[in-house]
């Protein structure tokens, strides 16, 4: 058993965490200080999202110089000094690695720019005009076409995200052997791993053809995800940075089967360490749209997570657990109540991730019920692609209304709120302006919360001590109990020497259900059980986990 397996990773998003110099960012010096509030909630790990030298186009992951800290977020030293300091209470540190585009601002791009023999053009993906038209029809994640057109060269190059982030040609092998000596650079510095960034993306199909837009999903994708080469290179990778460092890694695997998603993981192939996959986060998509108000039925959840349980750990891949990040919005908000019974929901999400097999990741702020921003203006975004889906259903002519609705329920920015520390106008988090302003006052923070009796950041903590003392959570098979119960979300997880069954119900209602024998309360997220012999009533949100030794 790997101690990544058993420990917990805390993502942070260093923008909206803790600011200390007043100017509304967060920055490298505040997550130092708040070191010690996460030794204390006994996490393992730190994933921080990238710091690097950015215009910011989309909050960091447009790179501009991979080499250095941007100076919103402080000086390398300071980098360094939270690493020594982050060590020194026995946390790893996994940086963000972007590695499927730059921003248009980074020294290569620029230089590719210059000409068609330039040796930095052929670090980009570049295509002649067909018929004065782009070259294919795939789609930018971020709205709009997935082809820029730049008149100088008479060419257009791809970006599959912001039109400020040009995609990297991983074909070229100067260009692998940059980023491999870049990786290097990082390592010395003492890191324990990556986190790549939509790293399934990399490897696009040779002759990139049109897409002829077969489902609704379509966009180009099945001509780059999960590309010819792709685990090729990430295996060179792993040969070269990631197995002589010993790191852990974590893939960004969007739109991936669970078949590919075992080839990236299973050690024995020598890749990545483990994969985080979205099916899950996509179950409220209408025929695969986001950008719709939806609905989601709790089996189809419950069966997601259940096929890549089973099947993952059939084939020897390795899950990396999540209710949210950075690009989610609050899964409290959305597949829970976040009022009435807001810290039943936070202990339940909680609870049905740490139960699961795979490693447990905690999104800053998850640990006090941190909920949607509800921004009711489009003024209040900053979120590229985010303001872009606004646009383009305002084009398609659903009304303002519905598509702020649209926007409060399915935007990414909703996830990136200040972090609440106290009860201060901007919560502690800067004596600035922040530059994400909350538009109502929530009354939950770290201070608050840490005042309650039974509250959710202890309900955390002893989450993240069970996954450490309890083997049959990390190595236990994983097994649905009833498929077709679509309200109570209950599953069994055991090994040769004892049984776990978590039960959460995801409805306000009283639920009853039968209670198996033999089993103890581990813990639960009502003061008492309420039971009879065979039989437990389940009040609203609420969630239990028993064990049996054999
Ligand atoms: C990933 C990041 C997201 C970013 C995108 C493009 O999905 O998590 O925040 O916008 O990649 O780099
Ligand atoms: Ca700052």
């Amino acid at each position: 058993m790997k101690e990544w397996q058993k420990e917990t990773v805390y993502q942070i998003y260093p923008r909206s965490f803790q600011d200390s110099n007043g100017d509304g960012i967060g920055d490298i010096n505040g997550i130092i200080s708040r070191l010690d509030y996460l030794q204390n909630l006994g996490i393992g790990l730190i994933w921080l999202t990238p710091m690097y030298v950015s215009p910011g186009n989309d909050n960091g992951y447009d790179i501009a110089d991979y080499y250095q800290i941007d100076p919103v977020f402080g000086t390398i030293d300071d980098f360094e000094r939270l690493l020594n300091e982050a060590h020194k209470r026995d946390i790893k540190i996994i940086m963000d690695m972007v590695l499927n585009h730059t921003s248009n601002e980074n020294h290569w791009f620029k230089e590719a720019l210059k000409s068609k023999d330039n040796p930095y053009h052929d670090y980009y993906i570049w295509k002649d005009p067909v018929d004065g038209h782009e070259p294919n029809n795939w789609v930018s994640k971020f709205s709009g076409s997935a082809w820029k057109y730049v008149p100088e060269l008479d060419q257009y190059y791809l970006h599959l995200y912001d039109v400020t982030m040009p995609d990297l040609n991983w074909r070229n092998p100067k260009l692998r052997n940059e980023i491999f000596k870049m990786l290097k650079f990082w390592a010395n510095k003492g890191i324990d791993g990556f986190r790549l960034d939509v790293i399934n993306n990399i490897s696009k199909a040779k002759d990139m053809p049109n897409d002829t837009f077969a489902t609704p999903l379509d966009d180009g994708r099945n001509f780059y995800t999960n590309g010819p080469h792709v685990h090729e290179y990430i295996h060179e990778m792993y040969e070269k940075v990631f197995g002589p460092n010993k790191f852990v890694t974590v893939g960004e695997l969007s739109s991936t089967p669970v078949s590919e998603a075992v080839k990236y993981t299973n050690p024995k192939r020598q890749e990545l360490s483990m994969a985080f996959t979205f099916h899950h986060v996509k179950v409220d998509y209408t025929n695969g749209n986001k950008w719709t108000l939806g609905h989601y039925k709790l089996t189809d959840l419950t069966s997601i997570l259940s096929k890549w349980q089973v099947q993952m750990n059939r084939q020897g891949g390795w899950n990396a657990l999540f209710w949210n990040n950075h690009d989610q919005p609050r899964a409290i908000s959305r597949f829970t109540n976040d009022e009435k019974y807001r810290d039943q929901s936070a202990k339940l999400l909680a609870m049905v991730e740490f139960g699961l097999q795979g490693t447990p990741y905690i999104y800053q702020g998850d640990e006090i019920a941190m909920k949607n921003a509800y921004f009711t203006d489009i003024s209040q975004y900053n979120d590229h692609e985010s303001i872009n889906a606004y646009n383009e259903l305002i084009d398609n002519g659903i009304d303002k209304e519905l598509a702020i609705m649209i926007l409060q329920q399915k935007s990414r920015e909703n996830a990136r709120l200040p972090m609440q520390w106290n009860s201060s106008k901007y919560y502690g988090f800067t004596t600035g302006q922040p530059w994400l302003k909350p538009l109502h006052h929530d009354d939950y923070s770290v201070e608050k919360v840490l005042n309650m009796k039974d509250n959710v950041f202890n309900f955390y903590k002893a989450l993240i001590f069970l996954r450490k003392h309890k083997a049959v959570l990390v190595d236990g098979e994983y097994k649905l109990l009833d498929a077709n119960d679509n309200s109570v979300y209950s599953y069994e997880r055991s090994n040769n020497n004892s049984k776990i069954i978590v039960m959460a119900n995801f409805t306000a209602q009283e639920q009853k259900r039968k209670l198996a024998e033999g089993f103890n309360l581990i813990l639960g997220n009502y003061e008492n059980l309420q039971s009879n012999e065979d039989t437990v009533t389940l009040r609203p949100y609420e969630s239990v986990m028993f064990g049996k030794k054999f």
